[in-house]
């Protein structure tokens, strides 16, 4: 999609932090604004602080529920050009075994069942029209995991899989999906992870928080994205050496087959050679 000029893009949890951004990017570029977040009336608040020509318009969506998806499609008529299914929660930096089913059925029913339902939504008219983008907010935890962020970090894996795939699938349609990888970035999420984290610390706090991105940079990242169609959107670039590290041990891993003599096949998926 060469330019967001007059086109119409939605964000999912755009009630503040890094869906704020992206909003107030896409308004910079000359696009119009359907904003959807759990609380609604933040996102009003987001709509209510963006140029007049953006005509942001803002939703209630409990991204958990296909039904809340389907009164937003009745709400606004139309297959937004644009999807960025960005709505996200984190459970706060503890070992996986501290963490309740729950709690971590929660991360997934956001982070990712919310994803594929913004897409089982919207993409079926984005394919029959021939046009539009998806992005999908991940996490450099889809990249690098690190000790005290497993599911968190499992539910992000599951978002860079699936844009992967689905980008393949898209492709003939004309829709494209980007994958964007956001580090520390200034949003409330951020500040009440790291306020548990050094709770008793205010100086490492106050370093911390100075470390945050702005979000409106991770907006002008996923914009530019959009208009080249690149499939991964990278905002800091301080990961590279753990990804470089995490994937050559993978490799690594690569040597002769574990069955001795085995030779790969045909494949269900891929057209014989
Ligand atoms: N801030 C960071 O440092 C950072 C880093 C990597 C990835 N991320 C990801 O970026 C995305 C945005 O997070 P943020 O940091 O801006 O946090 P945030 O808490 O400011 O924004 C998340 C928004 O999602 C909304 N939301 C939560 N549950 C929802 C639901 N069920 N349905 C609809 N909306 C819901 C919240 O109300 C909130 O407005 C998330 O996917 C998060 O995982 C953030």
């Amino acid at each position: 999609m060469s330019t967001l000029a007059g086109r119409t893009v939605l964000v999912t949890g755009a009630g503040g932090g890094i869906g704020a951004g992206i909003a107030a990017a896409c308004a910079e570029a000359g696009a119009s604004l359907i904003l959807a977040d759990l609380e609604g009336d933040l996102a009003a608040e987001v709509a209510a602080g963006l140029p007049a020509a953006a005509r942001a318009r803002a939703f209630t969506l409990d991204v958990r529920s296909l039904a809340s998806w389907h009164a937003l499609r009745a709400a606004i008529g139309e297959v937004p050009d644009v999807l960025c299914n960005n709505a996200g929660v984190s459970n706060g930096f503890k070992p996986l075994l501290a963490v309740p089913p729950e709690e971590f059925e929660r991360l997934m029913a956001v982070n990712v069942t919310g994803v594929y339902h913004g897409i089982a939504t919207f993409a079926p008219g984005m394919v029959a029209r021939g046009s539009g983008h998806i992005v999908n907010t991940a996490s450099v935890n889809a990249l690098s995991p690190f000790g005290s962020f497993a599911a968190y970090s499992a539910s992000k894996f599951a978002v860079l899989g699936l844009s992967d795939a689905l980008r393949e699938e898209l492709a003939p349609a004309g829709v494209g999906v980007s994958t964007l990888f956001p580090g520390l970035t200034r949003s409330r999420m951020a500040e009440r992870d790291a306020a548990r984290a050094v709770a008793n610390d205010p100086a490492h706090m106050q370093r911390v928080r100075a470390n945050m991105m702005d979000p409106l940079w991770v907006g002008r990242a996923v914009v530019r994205a959009i208009a080249e169609g690149a499939p991964y959107i990278v905002t800091h670039p301080e990961y590279r050496a753990a990804l470089e590290a995490r994937h050559a041990a993978i490799l690594a891993a690569f040597g002769e087959p574990a069955e001795p003599g085995y030779r790969s096949g045909a494949s269900a998926t891929r057209p014989a050679d």
